[in-house]
């Protein structure tokens, strides 16, 4: 069991460390210049996106049970908490490049303070906010998940408004978003998640 868990644990870090690079390679095509920590804070941040849809993917899979037909529940679980150690990871990776960023120059009240930045305040600020609620989310899931098993599965659902909140952040202030490529990866999500949403809610008043 420990190795399947190793495995997979090395497997999302290779694929996110992998990502960072290429994508921002693929993002400008320029790796020579000073503003490695900008092309760094985009490819992060997609990462990141990416991996937090695979993660509300997985969880709804979990919970409705649909993910099982095609990987058992141990695996599904492991999978589910590896992603959301990578999305972490990516997170971080996200904050630490822009605090680095000598182009737009964020100060640590910027990147952590929302509505201060006058850097587009309020898709800045979805993204604080996105943080915020991302922590409480891991947070709870690591202390509360077994001694308060109620509060922990109400502090769960935050998670749909966190994808939309975190959506918006990245299709509206990414630069990337220009490309077509990235708009169909956002439109593809965002209906999948939005389809899977729905079936949530109808799993979750079948259950009733
Ligand atoms: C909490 C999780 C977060 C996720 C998942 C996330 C995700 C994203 C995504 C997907 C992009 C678009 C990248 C691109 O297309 O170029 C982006 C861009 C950006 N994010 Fe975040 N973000 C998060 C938190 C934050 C926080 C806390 C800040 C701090 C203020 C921040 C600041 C920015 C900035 C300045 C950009 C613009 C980069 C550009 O011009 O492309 N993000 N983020």
């Amino acid at each position: 069991m420990s190795k399947i868990i190793k495995n997979i644990f090395v497997w999302f870090m290779v694929v996110s460390c992998l990502l960072l690079p290429v994508l921002s390679y693929a993002a400008t095509g320029d790796t020579t210049s000073n503003l490695w920590p900008w092309y760094i804070t985009r490819a992060s941040g997609l990462v990141a996106y990416i991996l937090l849809f695979f993660l509300v993917a997985s969880g709804v899979g979990i919970k409705t049970s649909w993910l099982f037909k095609f990987i058992s529940p141990t695996f599904a679980w492991i999978n589910h908490r590896y992603l959301g150690i990578a999305l972490s990871a990516a997170v971080v990776t996200h904050l630490i490049s822009l605090l680095l960023d000598t182009y737009l120059k964020f100060s640590v009240i910027d990147v952590f303070v929302p509505f201060v930045s006058n850097y587009k305040p309020l898709l800045l600020s979805a993204g604080i906010i996105g943080l915020y609620i991302l922590l409480v989310v891991m947070f709870s899931s690591l202390v509360t998940i077994n001694k308060f098993p109620k509060a922990w599965r109400l502090l769960h659902y935050l998670t749909y408004p966190l994808f939309i909140i975190l959506f918006i952040h990245g299709y509206f202030i990414g630069t990337d978003t220009k490309f077509i490529i990235i708009k169909l990866i956002y439109l593809i999500t965002g209906v999948i998640v939005a389809w899977l949403s729905l079936y949530r809610l109808y799993f979750f008043y079948k259950q009733k």
